[in-house]
């Protein structure tokens, strides 16, 4: 805390009187690797999956704050969780994550609308406020509990099912792909997309690749001037193919949906959509815009469920201490019931004290990003020219052994510790803000009755062959290696 608080005192934004005794310095001034060097460890020494560990080497290297180009783009690097603060508090009335994206790019070339992960300004405002009323209010959130927790029974028979003779289920995180798919499909849809079945309809599959291609491409297409784009045109097309295929299958489950219930409609029945797809569809916006937004919604509910999900599991696996505490948690709420409810998390606090630790140690988006187009700022005593780039390196601040003792260590107690506090900024995995996750509260949720659930059911143990695994960086976190564990039944 101590020295926490030193580094706070010195990162912080200059009062009166440091500014007068040291001036405030330009990007000219700010350290960082040049355009070659950095993109050769991009490039030749595979820095694009190991993004999240050249935010470490960064901080050790240059300090809490560094430029480079990454490809064309130039960015500033903050890791400190009192910069990172500074950046966010001036982000203005509608931030902006990132100007250059090749998801905006693609959306262009196809007349498509963005959707609320790519779009800004006041169109980013009003589906902001639309889907708010829904995605972030408690109330309207606990009310997906049965809807997922029906999600999750099928979970629980999938797992069963994909399980070997001595227990072992092979790729938990592809497991989880699903899982996740067909949970946030539950919460837009109010319908099943048979994910969790046992044979997967094909397009489903072609869906998740879709994603996992696209977030491979992201990271490359990004990096490339678009002038190489021309000269090495693969990867930008494989990248638009898997946007098209994604595209068009939440096109097709939306017009199926909506077309059931204006069948009803017409046939004089009362129609009681409570899905986020009907809400979406009675706002009166475009229906470009609604194909936009649930695409988005589909595609932001995967990865991040599943990658957690699969950490989280991973981690207890190996910590068997802590999965017997929270399995005695969750026991004692639920006295002689077997599904949670929403409501009965409230009185879970080592299971959210877990979920936290696992996306400390795992967050999903490594590193985040704002771009301030209505002025210049001061960050760290530095004057950033509006419309740069700023990379905020989440990745680097939750394994600061300053701000977290230990921290490459699983320990979900140390968010249960009054006396440990910790930054506010130093570990922000759904962001902070008004940009930030609109998920949040249908992901914990979801999360929480999962490994509630799972813990009831199975006693969960690594593989006796296993590897440990490391993550790596495809746009998000992810596992390095395929996890396998073992799911024994209790
Ligand atoms: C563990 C699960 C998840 C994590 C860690 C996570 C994390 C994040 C983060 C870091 C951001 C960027 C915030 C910012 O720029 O300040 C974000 C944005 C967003 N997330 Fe999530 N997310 C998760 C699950 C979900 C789910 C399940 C959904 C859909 C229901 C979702 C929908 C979105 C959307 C639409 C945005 C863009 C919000 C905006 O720009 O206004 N996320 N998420």
């Amino acid at each position: 805390m101590i020295s926490w608080a030193d580094r706070w005192a010195e990162g912080s934004a200059p009062g009166p009187e440091a500014t007068r005794t040291r001036p405030v310095r330009t990007l000219d001034h700010m350290p960082g690797p040049s355009f070659a060097s950095f993109a050769w460890d991009l490039f030749a020494k595979r820095g694009l999956s190991r993004l999240h560990e050249l935010q470490l080497e960064g901080v050790q290297r240059y300090g809490p704050m560094w430029k480079a180009s990454f490809g064309p783009i130039l960015t500033v690097h903050v890791a400190d969780p009192e910069l990172i603060e500074q950046v966010l508090r001036q982000e203005g009335q509608h931030p902006m994550r990132s100007d250059l994206s090749s998801w905006k790019d693609y959306r262009k070339q196809r007349g498509h609308h963005y959707g609320l992960l790519t779009s800004e300004g006041e169109e980013w405002q009003a589906v902001r406020s639309l889907l708010g009323k829904h995605m972030l209010r408690p109330k309207a959130v606990e009310a997906y509990d049965k809807t997922l927790n029906s999600v999750v029974s099928d979970l629980i028979a999938k797992l069963r099912l994909s399980r070997s003779p001595h227990g072992l289920v092979t790729d938990i995180t592809s497991e989880f792909y699903r899982f996740g798919l067909e949970g946030i499909s539950s919460v837009l849809f109010e319908s099943r997309i048979g994910c969790l079945d046992q044979a997967v309809p094909e397009e489903t599959e072609r869906f998740i690749q879709s994603i996992n291609k696209m977030f491979v491409m992201t990271l490359l297409t990004m990096a490339m001037p678009s002038w190489l784009h021309q000269l090495f045109p693969k990867p930008w097309k494989i990248f638009c193919q898997c946007w098209d295929y994604m595209f068009d299958f939440a096109k097709c489950y939306i017009d199926q949906r909506l077309t059931a219930e204006a069948e009803k409609v017409a046939r004089g029945e009362k129609v009681e959509g409570r899905y986020l797809t009907y809400f979406l569809s009675q706002t009166g916006l475009p229906m470009k815009t609604v194909y936009s937004n649930v695409t988005e919604l589909l595609l932001a509910g995967v990865d991040t469920i599943s990658s957690t999900m699969s950490w989280s599991l991973y981690e207890l696996s190996r910590h068997r201490e802590v999965q017997a505490s929270l399995r005695e948690e969750v026991l004692t709420v639920l006295k002689d019931r077997r599904m949670p409810e929403a409501a009965d998390v409230a009185h879970m606090p080592l299971l959210k004290a877990t979920v936290k630790e696992v996306l400390r140690l795992y967050p999903v988006i490594p590193a985040n990003a704002r771009v301030i187009t209505e002025k210049d700022v001061q960050v760290g005593g530095y004057l950033i020219p509006k419309n740069t780039l700023i990379t905020l390196c989440h990745f680097a601040t939750s394994r600061d052994p300053a701000v977290f003792p230990n921290p490459d260590e699983f320990h979900p107690q140390r968010w249960l510790n009054k006396d440990q506090t910790h930054h506010p900024y130093a570990s922000v995995p759904f962001g902070v803000g008004k940009r930030s996750c609109i998920g949040r509260r249908i992901a914990e949720l979801e999360l929480y009755l999962a490994l509630a659930r799972i813990l009831i059911e199975f006693d969960v143990k690594p593989d006796p062959e296993g590897v440990s695994v490391k993550p790596m960086t495809r746009t998000l976190l992810v596992p390095e290696n395929v996890i396998n564990l073992q799911f024994i039944e209790r």
